[in-house]
């Protein structure tokens, strides 16, 4: 039999200002897989609208839980995107000036 089988990866994401990096779970959001590292990235409504968590994404790829995330076409362009609502499909490396450790 010739199946394409779907695997599930992990990736890595890097907070450049910070020299921080935490696993990225398949189907977990940015903001999610931060959390559950120990590492506070601002949000607040957690579904792509307030844009309370937007950030950029300096390399890397990610794809979006919902169909319309908040983000103009131009900012999509300069790189930003919202973590809260984006997952990880390559390992990525992240700009965001306010994140935090959860002691
Ligand atoms: S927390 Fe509101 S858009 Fe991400």
């Amino acid at each position: 039999m010739n199946q394409i089988q779907h695997e599930s990866f992990d990736y890595v994401a890097s907070l450049q200002q910070q020299g921080w990096r935490f696993i990225v779970p398949t189907n977990c959001s940015l903001l999610e897989a931060a959390l559950a590292a120990g590492i506070k990235l601002p949000s607040s409504c957690r579904n792509g609208s307030c844009r309370t968590c937007m950030c950029k994404l300096v390399s890397g790829q990610v794809k979006y839980k919902i169909t319309w995330p908040s983000l103009s076409r131009e900012e999509k362009e300069d790189g930003f995107i919202l973590p809260c609502v984006a997952m990880s499909l390559t390992d990525v490396v992240l700009e965001v000036t306010y994140a935090t450790r959860i002691e």
